[in-house]
């Protein structure tokens, strides 16, 4: 059994993990780690794991990290790019839940992270761990930056069309709606139940630090200039992010429902569905699908692509299991075989 640590275990990303590792065939948590918890059993604060671990949290300087095969850290931006190179250094894999190592540019990282990068030959090295374009780096990869929950939902909504003559790269719409649990477990008011609850609000309209991460991979694959315009809006649900995407054609598109089921044919963790399909969030909850379904309204002049995931698990927990499955040599869906909750 491989050795695994979880950096920032109290958090919602961080306990997403236990959940879905306490049954994985091939691996063994044996850290998760809290300055706030330290000293107490992991299934006291979440006894939804009651009967899956016998853990309990320690602090981050006293968990023996350096013993593990593999370390995620599930912290806020701007801990792994200090704590993770130690562990590097010494021969650990690391898997990063925050955008220490997401962004090529440092610069372009600095302004919408507000801090200066304090290890920038790792971000050079670091594989960006989207499988579906990425498989083989992160394969060898012994540092992996998990990308960003409405940047997943979104960019695998415009893979598809990339590159193609008919699609007008530079005008680009992404809408997206996410749920409370997004914005993590801190206590903070615009997420308490009398907040948001029964209400729908806009935030980050002005610019938010998912878009330059988007664009990235997109220009990437494009080979070209993107423009983009992403919109986020926080709705009442504690799960899920529902990403509209807008693409100006410019041309006569080739079948698009054709083009993108071929294009994911052999993914196992994104469905295509049917033609007139709406995905919802709650068809993914709890689940490692991407679930998108393609629309030109009216046979007009906008492709619309609809993708869902569930925040937690396709956007953040469940990738970063994932992308581990591919850097330990484990078969990629072990672990997150899993149905989605419903009702
Ligand atoms: N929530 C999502 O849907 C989502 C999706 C994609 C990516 N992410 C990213 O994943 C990361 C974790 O998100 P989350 O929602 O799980 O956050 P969270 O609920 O706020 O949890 C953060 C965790 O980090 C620990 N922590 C905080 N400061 C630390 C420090 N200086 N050193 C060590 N540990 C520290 C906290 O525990 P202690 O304070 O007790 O140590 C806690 O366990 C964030 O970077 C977030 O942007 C989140």
């Amino acid at each position: 059994m491989k050795k695994i640590g979880i950096v920032g275990g109290t958090g919602y990303t961080g306990v997403e993990l236990m959940r879905l590792l306490a049954h994985h065939p091939d691996v063994e948590v044996v850290a998760m780690t809290s300055r706030g918890e330290a000293g107490r059993r992991v299934d006291d604060l979440y006894p939804s794991l009651r009967g899956h671990t016998d853990l309990v949290f320690s602090e981050p300087g006293q968990a023996d990290l350096a013993a593990c095969d593999l370390v995620f850290f599930a912290t806020p931006n701007g801990i792994a790019m200090r704590e993770a190179p130690a562990l590097l250094e010494q021969g650990v894999r690391v898997i990063d839940l925050a955008a220490d190592f997401r962004l090529k540019d440092l610069d372009v990282w600095s302004r919408w992270y507000g801090m200066e990068h304090a290890s920038p030959d790792w971000v050079a090295q670091a594989a960006y761990g989207l499988p579906e374009l990425y498989r083989d780096e992160i394969r060898g990869a012994q540092l992996v930056a998990n990308p960003g929950c409405h940047v997943t939902a979104t960019t695998l909504a415009i893979l598809p069309v990339m590159g193609a003559e008919w699609v007008e790269h530079d005008r680009i719409v992404a809408d997206t709606k996410s749920g409370a649990s997004g914005a993590g477990r801190s206590a903070a008011v615009h997420t308490l139940m009398a907040e948001a609850g029964e209400s729908v609000r806009t935030y980050a309209a002005a610019g938010h630090r998912h878009q330059p991460e988007i664009r990235q991979t997109l220009t990437a694959v494009a080979e070209r200039e993107i423009g983009l315009t992403f919109v986020p809006h926080l709705v009442p649900m504690v799960r899920g992010i529902e990403s509209t995407v807008y693409l100006p054609l410019a041309g006569e598109p080739d079948d698009l429902q054709q083009r993108y089921e071929r294009y994911y044919a052999e993914e196992p963790f994104v469905d295509v569905m049917p033609p007139n399909s709406h995905p919802e969030t709650r068809s993914v909850r709890g689940n490692n699908l991407c679930r998108m379904a393609v629309h030109r309204p009216l046979d007009g002049p906008m492709l619309v692509v609809s993708s869902v995931i569930d925040n937690l698990v396709k956007g953040a927990a469940g990738q970063a299991v994932q992308n581990m499955n591919l850097m330990l040599g484990c078969p990629e869906t072990a672990g997150l075989d899993l149905v989605a909750l419903s009702p």
